[in-house]
Formats: structure tokens, C-alpha cells, sequence
């Protein structure tokens, strides 16, 4: 039993006979769910369980006053005077995919974005490039960390339409300055858009003090369900876009040749919502607000501190990003000399029921530019304590041991090496080591080859 309450809250941490509690590293794919937010949907399931906006009985006015006031709680949490200005979508995917595909591009139409997005802020513009001619300017990212407001300005000068960055990285975990971006890609005219994904969780966000035109993010970053999101507008901008879909809740009214829409937000939320969702996201943010972002950060960089400064003297890892913990507080990414990022991963599932992400964290290209086939995530939130750093430091340490090899070069992210296989897509994320790493099987339990499956996946 963990003696924390704050941990005790989320029910994947407690142990059970026979499962002793997982040492969780792994949020910023995915965050645990406090117990507050599984009992709002459990209460929507069993207590109200109607459509919202439909029939007249008392669970659909139940369910419809709370939906709108998940509305009005997620504007007030991120900073944005009007609701209308929340539309409900699945995860941050739809919520960029709207804006990309719902802005009316005419060929030539720049958008800017950077050379380390999630394939969810570029697979998007590869599509649009093609099929409407709109052309992507990439802005290139010191790899540790700085930004450079004069690259920006360059880039702006061309005529950018959009700029579409992250707000905080998913790769290196390391924050822009979205307000400095915003207010130079305002005074060039352009529109900006954050994926907000891997910093709402983490930090107090105020759109209206940051300027930004839409900000995507996904309820399952932040202690909230699957399968929910939110795009952050204003009215305004929101009404720049077309829907992505259409249907039953969009319109007004409708004849058998007619209809109109209905004004933002209600017009992008068609057919019956993820209520639960909506309501326990609101939840989600409750138990934030409650433990409020200074103690989140007090957490989170706790435990990063206790890793990075344990691994700083490995001379066979090498971190990813800002060597300053405190400018990548929720996360911690590395390469292993000599071992395959997912073989790393299985072994310190099965030795020291670690979970870390392994791969390309769904940033493809910034691999395939290097020519590496990935690294290991370690990424942190407020239920992580010391004894996950310390677990996490203990297994790496054994792997080094178990797994010799001298340094090499050229594997450190940080490193561009040529693409082994130029212009034949990307390096695949084999497991090169895997034997030598399966030959070593962690003291506790013998490794079980895994590298296959997670192989290639984002
Ligand atoms: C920075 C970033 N952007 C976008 C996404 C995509 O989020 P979702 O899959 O919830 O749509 C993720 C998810 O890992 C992410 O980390």
C-alpha cells in the first residue's frame, strides 16, 4: 500500500495480491485516472444516462447542464473568457485535423510548422500540400533547446498563413515560448496554432494572456478518459473553419434541400457525444485545480532531478533535449549505447516493472533525418515519487552491467547521421541488440522477446 494520498487516488498504483504496484513512466502517452474522475462517468452511466440536447425528460436536461458545464470549466481552466470558443472533439488528432482541413487553403498557402512535431500536426500538412497545394516551411530546432526569435521572423517573411507548433514537446519535452510566438506571427498576419497536448498537463495555460488563435489538447494527457479532447478558439476563429463532419446536432434546421449550421461551438459537435467523457474530463480538471500546478511541478521535477543527475555520469546514456532538467520537467528521454531502445524498455517492464515509452514516439521524421530507430522515454506526473526514480536509475544501471559495450558514436539523438537506407523510408526500429539485451535477462525474471510488436509503432 502506498502511504502518499495523492498516489492512493489512482487505482493502477495501489498493489493487489500478486501485483505489486507498476512504477508508471510512462504519461506522457497516456496519464492514470484518479478515482474522482472514474466515479463522475460511473455517476453519468448510472445515474443520468441520457442524450444531451434532445429529449425533454430529466436525465437528458441532467446531461445536457453538465456537458455545457464542461464547457465552461474547461474555458475557465484554460484562460478563455468565452465558452463558445471549447468545441468537444475525440484527442488533439481531430482537434488539429480540424483546424488544417477546416481553414479554406488556396494553393501556394504557407503553413509553418516545426521539424519535431507529432505525425498528428504533419501527416495533416503532407496530405493538404498535396492535394491543395499548400506548402509546409519547416522552422529547425536547436537540439538543445534554445529558440531562436530571429529564425521565426525568416521563416514569417515568406508569408506564412499558419503557424502550427507545439506548445510543449513530446520528443524532448522541452516548452516554447508560445506568447513571443504568437505575438510575431500576429504582427506578420498569420494565424498560430498549439498542440497543447504535453503542456496542459503540466502548466497553468492562459490562452487569452498567450494570444493563441486555436489550441488543441486530449483529456487522456491530464488524468481524464480516452477518447476525448478539446480544440480552444474564439468564436471568431472557430468560425473561420469548416466543419469536419456534419449531421444530426450541427444545424439549426434543416429542410430536404436546406439547412444552416449552427453557430460555433455546437456546428463542429456532430452526432451524439462522448458525454462520460465530457464529464469526467471536468473531473480531470477538478482534482488539477485541487492539486494545483505548483505542486504538480514540485513533483514532477523531483523525480526528474533524482533520474538525471543518477544518469548524468553513464557515459553510454545519453539524454535528449535540454541537458537542464528544470527546461524538460515532465520527461526524460534517452538513447543507450549499444541497446536497442525497445529492448531497454522490455527489460525494465520484466525486471523492474518500469513501463517507459520506446520507438519513435510518433515523430518519425525527426529519426529518420538521424538515422537512429528511436530512444527511451521516461516521462513523469504528479502520482511519481522517488521510489520511481529509483527504480528506474536501478534498472538502467543493470542493463549497463549486464549489456557491455564501449560508448559509440553517432547515436546520440543529438548526432545527424545519414539515413542507412536514403530515400527508402525510414529506419526501422529492429531489434538490433535484442539478443545481447535477452541474453542478459533482468535478476528478477527472464525477458520474453517483445521488441517485435511495439517495432516501428509511434
Ligand atoms: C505532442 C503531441 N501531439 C499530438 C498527440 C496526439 O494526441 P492524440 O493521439 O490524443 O490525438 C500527442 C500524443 O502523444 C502528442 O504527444
Amino acid at each position: 500500500m502506498t502511504s502518499d494520498p495523492l498516489r492512493a487516488q489512482f487505482p493502477a498504483l495501489v498493489s493487489r495480491p500478486g501485483h505489486p504496484a507498476p512504477v508508471y513512466l510512462d504519461s506522457a502517452c497516456m496519464s492514470l485516472v484518479p478515482r474522482p474522475v472514474l466515479r463522475a462517468m460511473e455517476e453519468y452511466y448510472t445515474e443520468y444516462p441520457g442524450c444531451a440536447g434532445r429529449s425533454l425528460h430529466r436525465f437528458a436536461q441532467e446531461v445536457g447542464r453538465r456537458y455545457e458545464e464542461s464547457r465552461a470549466a474547461f474555458a475557465r481552466f484554460l484562460g478563455r473568457g468565452d465558452p463558445n470558443g471549447v468545441v468537444f472533439v475525440r484527442n488533439a488528432t481531430e482537434a488539429l485535423n480540424l483546424v488544417a482541413q477546416g481553414l479554406d487553403w488556396k494553393s501556394g498557402e504557407r503553413v509553418l510548422i516545426s521539424d519535431r512535431e507529432h505525425n498528428s500536426n504533419l501527416i495533416v500538412w503532407q496530405r493538404l500540400a498535396a492535394e491543395r497545394g499548400v506548402r509546409i516551411e519547416v522552422l529547425e530546432l536547436p537540439d538543445d533547446g534554445a529558440f531562436d526569435g530571429d529564425a521565426l521572423d525568416s521563416a514569417l517573411a515568406k508569408g506564412v498563413r499558419l503557424v502550427s507548433l507545439f506548445h510543449t514537446s513530446n520528443l524532448d519535452g522541452r516548452t516554447l515560448p508560445v506568447r513571443e510566438i504568437t505575438e510575431r506571427a500576429h504582427y506578420r498576419g498569420a494565424r498560430v496554432l498549439f498542440d497543447g497536448c504535453q503542456a496542459v498537463p503540466h502548466e497553468r495555460v492562459d490562452l487569452d494572456r498567450i494570444g493563441a488563435d486555436y489550441y488543441a489538447l486530449s483529456a487522456h494527457k491530464m488524468l481524464g478518459p480516452t477518447g476525448f479532447g478539446v480544440l480552444a478558439g474564439t468564436p471568431e476563429t472557430l468560425a473561420e473553419l469548416r466543419p469536419l463532419l456534419v449531421g444530426g446536432e450541427t444545424v439549426e434546421w434543416s429542410t430536404l434541400t436546406e439547412h444552416r449550421l449552427r453557430p460555433p461551438p455546437h456546428r463542429f459537435e456532430a452526432g451524439l457525444q462522448n458525454y462520460a467523457g465530457a464529464i469526467g474530463a471536468h473531473a480531470a480538471i477538478d482534482f488539477l485545480e485541487h492539486v494545483g500546478f505548483d505542486e504538480v511541478g514540485r513533483r514532477q521535477r523531483a523525480v526528474n532531478d533524482r533520474i538525471s543527475s543518477a544518469l548524468s555520469g553513464e557515459k553510454r546514456v545519453h539524454p535528449i533535449g535540454p541537458t537542464d532538467p528544470a527546461r524538460r520537467p515532465s520527461l526524460f528521454a534517452f538513447t543507450v549505447d549499444g541497446v536497442d531502445p525497445h529492448d531497454v524498455a522490455i527489460f525494465l517492464d520484466e525486471g523492474y516493472r518500469v513501463m517507459v515509452r520506446s520507438g519513435m514516439h510518433c515523430v518519425h521524421s525527426f529519426y529518420a533525418r538521424r538515422g537512429i530507430p528511436g530512444n527511451v522515454r521516461a516521462s513523469f506526473y504528479l502520482y511519481n515519487d522517488r521510489s520511481d526514480a529509483d527504480a528506474l536509475v536501478r534498472g538502467v544501471t543493470e542493463l549497463l552491467d549486464r549489456v557491455p559495450g564501449a560508448p559509440l558514436s553517432g547515436t546520440s539523438a543529438g548526432t545527424v547521421v545519414s539515413s542507412p537506407r536514403p530515400g527508402r523510408g525510414p529506419p526501422r526500429a529492429v531489434g538490433s541488440t535484442g539478443a545481447a539485451a535477452r541474453s542478459a535477462p533482468p535478476r528478477r525474471r527472464a525477458a520474453r522477446g517483445r521488441a517485435a510488436s511495439a517495432a516501428g509503432s509511434g
